[in-house]
């Protein structure tokens, strides 16, 4: 019904979730239950986005610079994506979503790794929309790998395309789109590389406020946009 209104769909969004922590002391609770409120918003963006027609969202999930907050929030995190992923795995199958990630998951416990390993295997024949999430992720730390992969394989001198072909979202388009939630308004070292043309949007809602009425402002947001990508239009 709305897509008449919405006429350009970005084919990948980023988004990078910001707010958690500051949406659980705007409720007097510990940040891990924001970051519990979080991850159902990723749940229902997800609904939203299959129901807008985009189809690849990459979510920003745990940064390589994460690493410096408590144990104990660090501990929430990542058992609230192996739980999301282990109660999820079916469901995930139901609506037709592929699981990939990017990032370094070796630092990553067992558990996790299981969790990330099995529901990738299970959802991988799907293609409704691929959910991409970013753990243990920097757009530096996927540059600097990219170009050590490159001087594994002896390459004495690389090419734009050389890196692109071999950072972590090599299968993926680059992000049309990138939303970050909480009105901070910077990349903190998000797809840095593949992000040279995306279109940025920095709305005020925090994370686990999201919802579908938000993505569709953004998405009416997005295609107001003039993409030039350097040329004339
Ligand atoms: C984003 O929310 C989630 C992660 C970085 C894992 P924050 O935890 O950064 O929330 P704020 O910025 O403290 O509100
Ligand atoms: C960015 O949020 C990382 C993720 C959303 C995973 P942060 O809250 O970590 O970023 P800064 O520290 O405010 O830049
Ligand atoms: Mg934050």
């Amino acid at each position: 019904m709305f897509k008449k209104r919405i006429n350009k769909i970005p084919q990948h969004i980023g988004i990078i979730m910001d707010g958690n922590g500051r949406w659980a002391s705007t409720q007097a609770l510990p940040r891990n239950m924001g970051h519990k409120e979080g991850i159902n918003a990723v749940d229902r963006t997800i609904d939203a986005l299959i129901k807008f027609g985009v189809k690849v969202v990459s979510f920003f999930a745990f940064s390589t610079e994460n690493w410096k907050r408590s144990e104990e929030e660090i501990n929430g995190i990542f058992n609230l994506v192996r739980d999301f992923l282990h109660s999820k795995r079916n469901n995930f199958k139901e609506r037709g979503v592929k699981i990939t990630t990017i990032g370094d998951l070796t630092p990553f416990p067992e558990d996790l790794k299981t969790q990330l390993a099995l529901t990738k295997e299970e959802t991988k024949d799907n293609d409704k929309l691929i959910v991409n999430l970013a753990l243990n992720y920097g757009g530096r730390s996927d540059i600097t790998r990219s170009v050590n992969r490159l001087i594994a394989e002896g390459v004495k001198e690389v090419t734009e395309q050389d890196i692109l072909d071999n950072l972590d979202t090599k299968s993926l388009p680059e992000p049309d789109f990138v939303i970050r939630t909480s009105g901070e308004e910077r990349i903190s070292n998000f797809m840095l590389y593949q992000m040279a043309y995306s279109e940025l949007y920095f709305p005020k809602v925090l994370w686990p406020n999201f919802n579908e009425r938000h993505l569709r402002k953004a998405l009416k947001v997005y295609s107001k946009r003039n993409r030039r990508f350097g040329g004339i239009k």
